[in-house]
């Protein structure tokens, strides 16, 4: 399904988006060497009940998951990339950390993710890993104006992560949001110009390049969840919500 809001609908997922990336910042500014995932969750979970908020994973089952995920917000670390289900783990100094939130407020859901390094030490290659995503992310965001088409997004991300050196992978990419947190259309982190949906005013898309360093293969831990680099190698993901409106694309999450 693909919903289109008036834009009176999107300045309440302007609200919604101002929410998520006020629990990102939040949390990144609160995570530590020694602070549990666990304990990351939590402080999600905190901030969706002092928000009025609605998870959107807690009770969330997919095919591409084993049962409800259980947690508020996706805790992924070094080699895990996507859908990192928090435990009992105690960050390190230079461990490579990747929240990715999405929940529901006012009716309207908005998905952000981050990544960064915890503590002092920070290794050259995973700056450079989180850097292109970041720049893919603004690439992709940059060619989401109404007229063109999924096809154009999915070109301009794929073309800053190959440039950068890394492979893509094709399970997992963007898509739109709205009532719910997973809908069409799908945004491949890489594709063809001109192809796809046309784009057009009071569409939400959750934009989300990721890369592993020297992969495009996952493995699903033994969680049933984590997706980590079939390698063991380190991963990096950016992902904002933006809406597609008359003047151009607006991020949401920012
Ligand atoms: N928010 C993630 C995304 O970017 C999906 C998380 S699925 C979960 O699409 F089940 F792990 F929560
Ligand atoms: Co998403």
């Amino acid at each position: 399904m693909i919903e289109i809001f008036s834009p009176a609908e999107l300045e309440r997922a302007t609200e919604s988006g101002a929410f998520i990336a006020s629990v990102l910042q939040g949390i990144k500014k609160r995570v530590k060497v020694g602070t549990n995932l666990l304990e990351i969750d939590s402080w999600a979970g905190e901030m969706i009940k002092a928000a009025g908020a609605r998870s959107c994973y807690i009770d969330y089952a997919p095919s591409f998951g084993s049962g409800p995920f259980g947690h508020f917000i996706c805790t992924s670390v070094n080699d895990a990339v996507l859908h990192g289900l928090p435990h009992d783990y105690s960050l390190r100094n230079g461990d490579l950390l990747t929240l990715d939130f999405a929940a529901s407020l006012n009716g309207i859901v908005t998905d952000a993710a981050i990544s960064f390094t915890v503590g002092t030490s920070s290794s050259p290659s995973d700056a450079k890993m989180i850097k292109a995503t970041r720049q893919a992310l603004d690439a992709g965001i940059a060619a989401a104006n109404p007229g063109a088409r999924i096809g154009d997004i999915s070109h301009a991300i794929g073309t800053v992560l190959t440039a950068a050196g890394y492979s893509v992978n094709l399970e997992f990419g963007g898509h739109g949001v709205g009532s719910s947190m997973h809908q069409d259309p799908h945004i491949a982190n890489i594709g063809r110009p001109g192809r796809g949906y046309k784009l057009r005013p009071g569409l939400l898309l959750a934009i989300e390049p990721w890369v592993m360093a020297d992969t495009d293969k996952l493995v699903t831990d033994a969680d049933g969840w984590t997706l980590r680099s079939a390698t063991g190698a380190r991963t990096a993901h950016s992902e904002h919500t933006i809406a597609i409106t008359e003047d151009g694309p607006r991020i949401l999450t920012l």
